[in-house]
């Protein structure tokens, strides 16, 4: 007798769009929050948790089709992600592959959590930030020294 075994691939190839890869696992949420992406923006969003991974023991995934992130999105998900990778697919094949990285210092992607801060209020200062730690990540405000964590940033999103 012939036992047949079908192997099929957990998560499939996609045509076009963007591949979120070794996403910390626990986290797929909230990059797929920082994107805005909510389920009810049109496009097939695949989402994979816990991920066996060869460098990270367990990884999340994203895989977001017929969308192509652009740098601040990318610096967004640096924010959360620091050890992503961002890879861009068209027909099929990976066109171009970018790690994450968080600059040391931030800037025109998220304001201040200090209600009281004067980059909140209406004097044209650009909201700036200091990465003091990657993972978990903590941010110094440079106006008024107020610290924001990973929390902080999320609800702004
Ligand atoms: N991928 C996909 N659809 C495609 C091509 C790639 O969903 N048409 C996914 C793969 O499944 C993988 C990621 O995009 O999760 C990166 O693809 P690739 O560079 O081929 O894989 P690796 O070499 O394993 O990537 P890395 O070295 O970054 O781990
Ligand atoms: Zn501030």
């Amino acid at each position: 007798m012939i036992v047949m075994t079908k192997k099929t691939l957990r998560v499939t190839k996609i045509k076009d769009g963007t591949v979120i890869d070794h996403i910390s696992s626990g986290h797929a949420l909230d990059v797929l929050k920082i994107l805005g992406v909510t389920g009810r923006v049109a496009g097939v969003v695949t989402v994979a948790m816990n991920v066996p991974s060869k460098r990270h023991g367990a990884k999340d995934m994203l895989k977001i089709e017929g969308r192509e992130l652009n740098s601040k999105e990318v610096d967004k998900i640096a924010l959360l992600a620091p050890h992503a990778t961002i890879n861009i697919v068209r027909n099929y094949k990976v066109l171009g592959k970018q790690r994450v990285k968080l600059p040391e210092i931030i800037r025109g992607i998220m304001k201040c959590a200090n209600p009281a801060c004067v980059s909140n209020s209406d004097e044209p200062v650009q909201p700036t930030f200091y990465v003091e730690k990657e993972d978990p990540l903590r941010i110094r405000c440079h106006y008024c020294g107020h610290i924001m964590e990973k929390q902080d940033v999320l609800t702004q999103f």
